[in-house]
């Protein structure tokens, strides 16, 4: 499974890329927002410093005008994939900016027909917001147990289940094990999976132990 960052901070995007462990990069309005930067130059820093597609989330609400702003972000750097809302308009542009060869990643996903109406427009990726429907009582993960089977019902459906709005590690390791293709990971999530207090209090001990034994 691929790890994506879920963040549009440099600084946390280079220690991801530095451990290896940015296979590419997702934003969108809210953490360019908070990121207090300027959209184009982060999103051109960003992709400098990842070999792997970052998303650029559109704001307008008509086709043409998503495909208007997909075509200026998608000139920023190879890396630029463009980020449309599941809505009518969105899968249209979607269906226009997969025609012309860039990379679509279909946003705000919460229900396994609309996976399948992305999927039939071309997307590149498909997000489906887990956190957000376990948060009003949803099954998250059931969503996307039912698009995998439902992909994998028919191989000429490329679309590729990036599981987005991820929480906490375990979401992470349920994602894996229904075999999404990549899970976006805000960074602090990505921070915990290195964690195991057996981990903490076994290694505490081997150098405990070393210790004991040194001249
Ligand atoms: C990523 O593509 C999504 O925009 C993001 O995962 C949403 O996460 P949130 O529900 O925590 O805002």
């Amino acid at each position: 499974m691929k790890i994506f960052i879920d963040s549009a901070d440099v600084n946390e995007i280079r220690e991801a890329v530095s451990l290896g462990l940015a296979d590419g990069v997702t934003t969108n309005p809210t953490l360019i927002a908070r990121s207090g930067r300027n959209f184009k130059e982060v999103i051109a820093e960003i992709s400098a410093l990842v070999d792997g597609p970052v998303s650029a989330e559109v704001t307008g609400l008509t086709a043409d005008e998503m495909v208007e702003e997909g075509l200026v972000y998608a000139k920023w750097s190879k890396n630029v994939i463009i980020k449309v809302p599941l809505t009518r308009e969105g899968l249209k542009a979607c269906k226009r900016l997969s025609a012309d060869g860039i990379g679509v990643n279909v946003t705000l996903c919460f229900t396994a027909n609309q996976a399948l109406l992305a999927a039939k427009a071309g997307a590149t990726y498909i997000s489906p917001f887990i956190g957000r429907l376990d948060d009003i009582s949803h099954d998250g993960m059931g969503l996307i147990a039912e698009i995998v089977e439902i992909y994998s019902n028919y191989p000429e459906l490329k679309t590729q289940i990036l599981v987005a709005s991820v929480r906490h590690p375990r979401h992470v390791t349920d994602a894996a094990l229904l075999g999404a293709d990549v899970a976006t990971i805000p960074f602090s999530v990505l921070d915990k999976m290195f964690n195991h207090p057996l981990t903490d209090s076994g290694l505490a001990q081997f150098l405990k132990d070393w210790e004991s034994v040194q001249g």
